[in-house]
């Protein structure tokens, strides 16, 4: 299934198969660039060299959040630089979430700008880090600190790749995808009897909206950040992984809109029904114990800081200072 994300085409396939007929639609040179990370070179450095029609020089990464950083776009540059990258080359970044967003930036940096590929190998990537152009790496004990909005023209998600990502990645990668379907409960049916391209297929479909009406994150996009806030919180905290942060803060948001009488308690046990089907454990927090945090929290603009709530209506910004929070939550 191929469709059109702003200026990306996104092939969704279980396997490889028209990698090479996606490819040959942006006229790539003989010679290919791959970044990826160690533990994915291992594994499919073979099967990338025999499918593909091209000369693939191999950039390799640590596996981890570590690599993402301003050395590792220094060094990336370095060696396509010596391999004699030209302005109207492409490179394509393979890999997860950590993966995307460091090819991203450094196709947005050389020569101001060259086209890039993504193949992304986890389900975090596939339904979020590859789309929307969102490109960084950590710097000074911040994420995504230093970045740039980037879209690659190509996204290829080859649900294959799924079969080799370890277990509480593909959990993590099922934080996001919950997200999506409360943002749009039509997936939630999906999520009980669907396939997982189909379910993957969705997330983007919806995500796409959002970035298309959105692009640079000035106020709809931000919507997507549903759980994010109280997650950041308790994933830098608790060192869980980015989606099973990301529904410990679901759920944080769901019991505070609860206590200010702006939902029943029918959002929760829909999350956690999501929770027993795929056997997922995600920590419960008291949000009360995290207020002052959020406060804290880079989107916090002047005092005042934009929770993502929800109601029958869909996602909303739910905008307070912390005075403001404070005295609603105490008034109930
Ligand atoms: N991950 C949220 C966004 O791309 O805006």
């Amino acid at each position: 299934m191929d469709l059109m994300v702003r200026g990306s085409k996104v092939y969704i396939e279980n396997d490889i198969s028209r990698l090479n007929e996606a490819l040959a639609t942006l006229k790539l040179r003989k010679k290919l660039f791959i970044i990826t990370d160690e533990n994915l070179y291992c594994l499919y450095k073979d099967m990338l060299s025999n499918a593909l029609n091209y000369d693939l020089e191999f950039i390799v990464l640590p596996a981890g959040e570590k690599s993402k950083s301003i050395d590792s776009v220094l060094m990336i540059t370095k060696r396509l630089l010596e391999g004699n990258i030209k302005r109207n080359d492409t490179i394509v970044g393979f890999g997860g979430g950590v993966i995307s967003d460091i090819t991203g930036f450094v196709a947005s940096i050389l020569y101001r700008g060259i086209n890039h590929v993504i193949i992304p190998t986890s389900l975090l990537a596939m339904v979020d880090a590859s789309l929307g152009g969102k490109t960084g790496v950590d710097f000074y004990n911040r994420k995504n600190i230093i970045g740039a909005f980037y879209e690659p023209k190509l996204i290829f998600i080859a649900t294959e790749f799924l079969n080799t990502l370890p277990e509480a990645e593909l959990k993590s990668g099922f934080g996001e995808v919950f997200k999506y379907a409360f943002i749009k409960p039509s997936l939630q049916a999906k999520l009980f009897n669907g396939s997982l391209a189909e379910i993957i297929s969705d997330c983007i479909s919806i995500k796409k909206e959002f970035i298309e009406e959105d692009f640079y994150d000035q106020g709809l996009r931000m919507q997507l950040n549903l759980g994010h806030t109280f997650g950041h919180i308790v994933e830098i905290k608790y060192g869980l992984s980015h989606g099973i942060a990301v529904i410990s803060g679901m759920k944080m948001i769901f019991k505070l809109e609860e206590n200010l009488g702006l939902i029943d308690d029918s959002y929760l046990k829909k999350l956690n029904s999501l929770l027993e089907k795929y056997k997922i454990i995600a920590p419960d927090y008291d949000y009360h114990a995290y207020l002052d945090d959020i406060f804290n929290d880079k989107k916090n603009l002047k005092g005042v800081l934009s929770l993502v709530f929800i109601d029958a209506k869909g996602t909303y910004l739910f905008s307070n200072t912390k005075e403001e929070l404070y005295a609603k939550i105490s008034s109930r």
